[in-house]
């Protein structure tokens, strides 16, 4: 079976990445590596282990990553987070803390550790800032063609940014670190705001979980309410939320959800498009591309698969 490890700042909508991740069938959840984003370090430890118990999984370990972009030395969590996540990065619905702690082996080891354990047979999903992976391939170059598959959801190139018109939330955090990645010469999928913003869930979908009258099904309802809410103020157009996260683990376990281009990526590190991702000018004749965008999706397909998915874990059947 497929091992998975997801890389987060969870996060409502990486909070519905687990929960695609634990519904599904086809692989196994080894471990959540965390990071910081739309929550802090700790506080996205912190709910990786309450959702994970309150899923029926609290088998699964959660690694400590790296507490800050890898040209600072400190985060602040944006100003904006907490109202489209809610101060506590799951809409601000109460859950009981984990009885558990993080692991003491830290998430770069630890993603070392399993490529080197696991190769092709494993998928690493990022859905926050990079810097963990790219640190994991400065420490050990060698992971970057063990790893079966890297899928990150970040990054925009067809449309434009969520944080400025040039930039993508995730990879605005750490544009070095992900530039670090797409240039490393590791085949990487990326999962951008150019197909997440296709796949919008509305309330008549988390009506369904509520329906189940189960402890995971209020939790996913109400805190995925909260984003809708945030959706419906910033982007009404739209008619929903976003599913960015849950759409990289859906397309690291079907990639033929998605039309790709295949393309040599970089990140511009410098001002004025610091963080913008684009095709690299000097690799545009080499014939060996390293990136698959994702520029077009199969929106009914992939819905189908999330609701049937999640809601399965929701009843208690995963
Ligand atoms: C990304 O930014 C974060 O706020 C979300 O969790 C998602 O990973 C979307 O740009
Ligand atoms: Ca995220």
């Amino acid at each position: 079976m497929q091992k998975i490890i997801l890389d987060l700042d969870t996060g409502i909508d990486d909070t519905l990445a687990i929960a695609y991740a634990l519904g599904s069938p086809e692989v196994e959840l080894i471990g959540i590596t965390a990071t910081y984003g739309n929550v802090t370090l700790e506080q996205g430890m912190r709910n990786d282990l309450a959702i994970t118990d309150l899923f029926g999984h609290s088998q699964v370990p959660v690694y400590p990553g790296l507490s800050h972009a890898s040209t600072k030395d400190s985060f602040t969590v944006l100003s904006g987070s907490a109202f489209i996540h809610g101060k506590n990065g799951i809409g601000d619905v109460e859950i009981p803390d984990s009885a558990r702690s993080a692991e003491s082996e830290n998430a770069v080891d630890f993603i070392i550790d399993a490529a080197h354990r696991y190769g092709e047979e494993l998928t690493y999903v990022a859905t926050g800032p990079l810097t963990n992976i790219a640190a994991a391939i400065a420490k050990e170059p060698d992971i970057k063609n063990e790893i079966g598959k890297i899928v990150i959801m970040g990054g925009a190139l067809t449309v434009s940014g969520n944080v400025a018109p040039w930039r993508e939330a995730n990879i605005s955090q750490d544009p070095e670190a992900a530039n670090a990645l797409f240039t490393s010469g590791a085949q990487v999928t990326m999962v951008g705001l150019d197909v997440t913003l296709q796949t919008l869930l509305t309330t008549e979908e988390t009506q369904q979980w509520r329906d189940l009258h189960t402890a995971a099904g209020d939790f996913l309802s109400d805190m995925t309410d909260y984003y809708i809410r945030a959706y419906a103020k910033t982007s009404p157009k739209f008619g929903g939320c976003g599913l960015h996260d849950p759409l990289a683990v859906g397309v690291a376990i079907d990639p033929t959800l998605v039309k790709t281009l295949p393309i040599n990526l970089k990140v511009d590190t410098e001002d004025p498009t610091r963080g913008r991702t684009i095709g690299d000018k000097d690799k545009l004749n080499d014939p060996h591309k390293t990136t698959q965008v994702a520029i077009g999706i199969d929106v009914n397909r992939f819905l189908s698969e999330f609701m049937s998915r999640i809601s399965a874990l929701a009843k208690g059947k995963r």
